[in-house]
């Protein structure tokens, strides 16, 4: 049984596994064929915060697998009503895995030392593992193969810039990143990255024109993370600079892809003529979360371990 908690529970091999999961369910899909490769399988969705794409990509994808799938409002009284180790014990004997969107990492950490069935990290504000791994097989559709090319990240130092450098390192990608001083990754965060992934070609700058200019993909995320909206104000002016509009992408290669996680401040991380222009693939990205779902939900209930 495998949790899954942060890209660094994943070998390279386990990545390019999922991948292969992966393309192979999304070329039976398109070809109109969902093969039911979990029936009676159950997986619970326990949010602390809001979702669109992780929520009901996980959800379609486990229903189009044959599975069931159980979104847990708040009278489960997660947090509240027992201790989280009673929590995570008693709800494992129902179902095969549990996607968490929790507030603090800790919290998915603490479930799967208690859960008997899978957890899989569906964002905390340390990690966001499916996005990274959703958009990783969407350059691999793209590009063919990922060594060797190099993605830019233009903003802050969040939860999907750690899981795409993590995510960087096990596919041999080159990792540049462009963010104000005071929002890099502190000593601590780059000591586990380092640890995690040896081999990971990572450069850090406050420069995004430095960065962008020998990107095959530039990536942004919001400036203000969920969780962080008392710090709106100040991230605003501070992020202002790393917007990622059309007079930054000129200095990209043309064959640049840009790339967002979704959901985006339009106006402010990213313009409207970046986000919507020929570059763009965050469609592409989101839609691949329903696909990658399905890799990982086969990959981690069919496991042995
Ligand atoms: N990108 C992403 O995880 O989107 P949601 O917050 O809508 O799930
Ligand atoms: N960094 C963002 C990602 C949302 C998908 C957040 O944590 O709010």
């Amino acid at each position: 049984m495998r949790h899954l908690l942060t890209v660094a529970d994943l070998t390279s091999a386990e990545i390019e596994r999922i991948f292969a999961i992966t393309e192979d369910l999304k070329t039976k899909f398109q070809q109109g064929l969902r093969e039911p490769l979990l029936p009676g399988r159950v997986m619970a969705l326990l949010f602390e915060k809001q979702s669109l794409r992780t929520r009901v990509s996980f959800e379609a994808a486990m229903i189009h697998l044959g599975g069931s799938s159980l979104f847990l409002g708040s009278e489960v009284g997660f947090g509240r009503r027992e201790s989280l180790a009673d929590f995570g014990r008693v709800l494992s004997e129902y179902v095969d895995v549990v996607v968490v969107r929790a507030n603090r990492h800790q919290t998915v950490v603490d479930l799967a030392k208690h859960a008997s069935c899978s957890i899989v990290n569906g964002l905390t504000d340390f990690s966001h593992p499916c996005q990274a791994l959703a958009d990783l097989y969407t350059l691999r559709e793209m590009f063919g193969t990922l060594k060797g090319r190099t993605l830019a990240w233009v903003g802050d130092a969040n939860n999907v810039a750690r899981s795409l450098a993590l995510a960087c390192g096990k596919v041999g990608m080159k990792f540049r990143m462009a963010t104000p001083a005071k929002y890099q990754f502190g000593q601590e965060a780059r000591q586990w990255i380092r640890e995690q992934v040896p081999e990971l070609d990572i450069a850090v700058t406050t420069d995004p024109v430095a960065v962008v200019r020998d990107a095959d993909v530039v990536y942004t995320d919001v400036w203000v993370s969920m969780g962080q909206e008392a710090e709106r104000q100040i991230r605003r002016l501070d992020f202002g600079p790393y917007q990622v509009n059309s007079a930054l992408m000129s200095h990209a290669p043309k064959s640049a892809l840009f790339m967002h996680c979704l959901p985006a401040h339009r106006g402010e991380e990213v313009t409207d003529e970046v986000i919507d222009g020929p570059q763009s693939i965050v469609l592409r990205q989101a839609s691949n979360r329903l696909h990658v779902q399905k890799g990982i939900l086969v990959w981690l209930l069919g496991a042995k371990s």
